[in-house]
C-alpha cells in the first residue's frame, strides 16, 4: 500500500473505524476516504455503488454495522441482522466491481459456538450453535465471513481478508451502560457510581464468564500490517486477540482501581451471564508476525482518560 493509496474506512467515527484513522493518519497515509453515516448509509446498494464509482478507492476497512451489547442484541436481533447484511452485502459487491485491491470486513468472537473448546481456533467455526443472546448478529457477521472467502475462492484472490478481533476497547467506544458493550458501560457506570459518591454498584450475572479484550490501537496495528503485507497464503479467516482473558469480576475490579470507585460491586444473579469464556486462539496471526502492544492497564487508563475528556459532550448526547 502506498502512502498515496486511495483508503476508504466505512464507519471512521466509530470505534475500531476511528483508531483506523488514526494509525493510517501517524504512519503518513494522507488519502483517506471518510463519509459519515448521514451523508452515505450503507445500506442502500445505489448509493454504495454510487460513492465507489466516484471515488475508486484501493483498499476498503469496513468497520460499519449494527453493534451492541447483550440487551441491544436481544432487542433488536432484526434490525442487526438487517443492516449487517446489507452493509456487508453492498460493500463487497461494490469492492469487487470497482477492483479494490485489499478489503478487511470484522467478524466477531460471537460467531463462534457457545460451548466451543477454549481457546476458539478458526477450525472451530460452524461446529455448533452460536450464544443464544446474540445469535442474529453472529449469524450476519458468519454471511459477512462467509462471503469474503467466497469472492476469494470463485475468482482465485485473496483481496478479502476477513478478520476476527475479540470484544474491542478504547478511544470512540460506546459509553452507553444499555446499548454499550461490557467494559465500556462499566466504566460509565462505575464514573456515575464515583461521581455520585453511591456505596454499591450492582452489576449483570455472576461476574464468572472470562472475556478477552483487545484495544482498537492493537487491531488497527494488525489490520494495517494485513493490509501491507502479501497475504496470499495465509489461512483466513483470522483471530486477532491478546491470548490473555479475565473473569468479568475482574475486569470490574480493574475498572473500579482505574475510575478510583471504592465501593462495594453486587451481583445480580438472576441476569444472563452470555457465554461462559470467549478466548480467541491467534496463533495464525501471530505467526505472521503481528503481536499485542497496550498492555491492558494502561489501555483501560486511557480509555477512562478519554472518556473523562469527552464524559460532558457524550452524556449531553444520550
Ligand atoms: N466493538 C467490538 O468489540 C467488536 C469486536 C469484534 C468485531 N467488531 C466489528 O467491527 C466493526 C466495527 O465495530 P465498532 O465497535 O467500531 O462499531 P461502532 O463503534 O458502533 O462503529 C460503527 C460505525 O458504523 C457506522 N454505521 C452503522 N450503520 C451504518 C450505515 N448503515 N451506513 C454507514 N455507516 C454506518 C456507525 O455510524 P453511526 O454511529 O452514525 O450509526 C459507526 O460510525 C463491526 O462490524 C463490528 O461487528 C466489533
Amino acid at each position: 500500500m502506498e502512502l498515496t493509496s486511495s483508503i476508504y474506512i466505512a464507519g471512521h467515527k466509530g470505534l475500531i473505524g476511528s483508531a483506523m484513522v488514526r494509525r493510517l493518519r501517524q504512519t503518513g497515509y494522507g488519502n483517506l476516504l471518510l463519509a459519515h453515516h448521514a451523508e452515505l448509509d450503507l445500506t442502500k446498494p445505489d448509493a454504495v455503488n454510487g460513492f465507489f464509482a466516484r471515488h475508486q478507492p484501493e483498499y476498503v476497512i469496513l468497520a460499519a454495522g449494527r453493534v451492541g451489547g447483550i440487551v441491544e442484541n436481544q432487542t433488536f436481533p432484526a434490525d442487526f441482522l438487517n443492516a449487517n447484511l446489507a452493509i456487508q452485502l453492498n460493500v463487497l459487491q461494490a469492492a469487487h466491481r470497482f477492483g479494490v485491491q485489499k478489503l478487511i470486513l470484522f467478524g466477531s468472537s460471537c460467531m463462534y459456538p457457545r460451548e466451543c473448546p477454549q481457546p476458539m481456533a478458526e477450525c472451530m467455526l460452524l461446529t455448533g450453535k452460536p450464544e443464544p443472546t446474540s445469535l442474529a448478529y453472529a449469524i450476519s457477521k458468519l454471511a459477512g465471513l462467509q462471503l469474503c472467502l467466497a469472492y476469494n475462492q470463485q475468482y482465485g484472490e485473496a483481496r478479502f481478508i476477513p478478520v476476527i478481533p475479540n470484544s474491542a476497547f478504547g478511544p470512540n467506544d460506546n459509553f452507553d451502560p444499555t446499548s454499550g458493550h461490557v467494559l465500556s458501560s462499566l466504566i460509565r457506570r462505575f464514573h456515575e457510581a464515583k461521581r455520585t459518591g453511591a456505596n454499591s454498584i450492582t452489576l449483570w450475572g455472576t461476574g464468572a464468564p472470562r472475556r478477552e479484550f483487545i484495544h482498537a490501537d492493537d487491531i488497527a496495528h494488525a489490520c494495517l500490517m494485513l493490509l501491507n503485507r502479501d497475504t496470499s497464503r495465509l489461512s483466513l479467516p483470522v483471530n486477532l486477540g491478546t491470548g490473555q482473558d479475565y473473569t468479568i469480576s475482574e475486569l470490574a475490579q480493574r475498572i473500579a482501581m482505574v475510575v478510583g470507585y471504592e465501593g462495594e460491586i453486587v451481583w445480580d444473579t438472576n441476569k444472563p451471564d452470555g457465554a461462559p469464556r470467549k478466548l480467541l486462539d491467534s496463533t495464525r496471526l501471530h505467526d505472521f508476525g503481528w503481536h499485542p502492544t497496550i498492555d491492558f492497564d494502561s489501555g483501560l487508563r486511557n480509555t477512562y482518560q478519554w472518556y473523562v475528556e469527552h464524559a460532558a459532550l457524550l452524556e449531553a448526547c444520550l
